[in-house]
């Protein structure tokens, strides 16, 4: 099976360099990020985006830092602590930056750290091609499927969690329709999900969030499938706003819903998603869609950028290490975390 997929990111040994995502499809711009400085305002303005490709991003900035800071570990450790911070939904951020951490503590030198990056990547593209997979085993032919914001390899190391998925189970011939959702206000569905199914060769249907439940309710959606920025010890997740009601409408049309999210995504140690902070962006993004550059004056927006799906709206979790069903236990979510 060949892939076709975009990169995310490149790092060529002394280099980072980043694809940015604020100016797809329109146009394929890579941007060097050479230091630790640029590498945190890149993920803070999106330049990249989805929980693994931040993780992996985050792990070989630190890599920057520590040749920039040379033996002062005191310095490392606190850009540590703020590049840690740049966002704070997706687990896998801190997930990375520990594992780093982990690596210096030990008395790891600036190759043992490049060696830790390397295989931080490596690990997740291995994890995309297992869940990939796993997840299209699960669907059955004929099926219809819906997804959430952009989960593809924009948004990881290799063919994407959800995405993954369903570019496998296109290929194994069990789809019938593929449909993302356009994923307001920032258009990670409209813009790269549709442009990566594009690249991939899968014909796909964009529409507007408002219009899932009728999709639904005339039978033509089997799964919902999307990616997750962190897994908590009960199996509730935190993703892409609007995955929520996405869950909600999947239960009442008896439509299964799956997420797709590497181990690297799970947070045991988080006992609900009521712990997990939710970021809340600028409300610019939403008047920019609306084509204003300011408010009409008076008027106020609210901008969470993502949502708890609590886990009992769930049927599957799919990890590289098998598949969980609900019940969600803190036992199975920490095994499959590899803790
Ligand atoms: O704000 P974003 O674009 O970083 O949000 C991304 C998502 O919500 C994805 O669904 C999630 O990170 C899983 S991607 C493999």
């Amino acid at each position: 099976m060949t892939d076709h997929h975009a990169e995310a990111l490149r790092w060529d040994g002394q280099s980072l360099f980043l694809l940015d995502q604020r100016r797809l499809p329109a146009e394929e711009r890579w941007l060097p990020i050479p230091d630790l400085e640029t590498a945190i305002k890149a993920i803070q303005d999106l330049v990249v985006r989805g929980a693994p490709a931040i993780g992996i991003t985050a792990a070989y900035a630190a890599v920057l830092a520590a040749r920039e800071h040379g033996e002062h570990a005191v310095a490392w450790m606190k850009d540590m602590a703020r590049l840690a911070e740049a966002r704070p939904t997706a687990v896998n951020l801190r997930w990375a930056v520990q594992r780093m951490i982990a690596v210096r503590e030990e008395g790891g030198d600036l190759d043992a750290l490049e060696a830790e990056a390397r295989s931080i990547h490596a690990r997740d593209v291995a994890a995309n091609r297992a869940m990939a997979r796993l997840g299209s085993s699960l669907i059955l032919p004929g099926s219809g499927v819906l997804t959430h914001c952009n989960t593809g390899s924009l948004a990881t190391g290799g063919v994407g969690t959800a995405l993954g998925v369903i570019v496998r189970a296109w290929r194994e011939e069990r789809l019938t329709s593929v449909y993302a959702d356009e994923t307001r206000p920032w258009l990670q569905g409209s813009r790269l999900t549709a442009w990566e199914f594009h690249r991939e060769g899968v014909p796909c249907s964009v529409i507007v969030e408002a219009a899932a439940a009728s999709l639904m309710r005339e039978g033509r959606i089997h799964w919902v499938i999307t990616g997750a920025d962190r897994i908590t010890a009960n199996g509730d997740v935190a993703n892409k706003i609007g995955t929520y009601s996405l869950a909600v409408l999947a239960r009442a049309h008896n439509v299964g819903f799956m997420v797709v999210a590497p181990s690297s995504t799970l947070d045991p140690d988080s006992p609900s998603g009521d712990e997990v902070p939710i970021e809340t962006r600028d409300s610019g993004e939403i008047w920019r869609t609306a084509g204003l550059t300011e408010p009409l004056s008076g008027i106020d927006a609210w901008n969470p950028v993502f949502d708890i799906t609590p886990g009992e709206l769930l049927s599957a979790i799919v990890t590289e290490r098998g598949v969980l069903r609900p019940p969600f236990t803190e036992s199975a979510i920490r095994a499959a975390a590899g803790r």
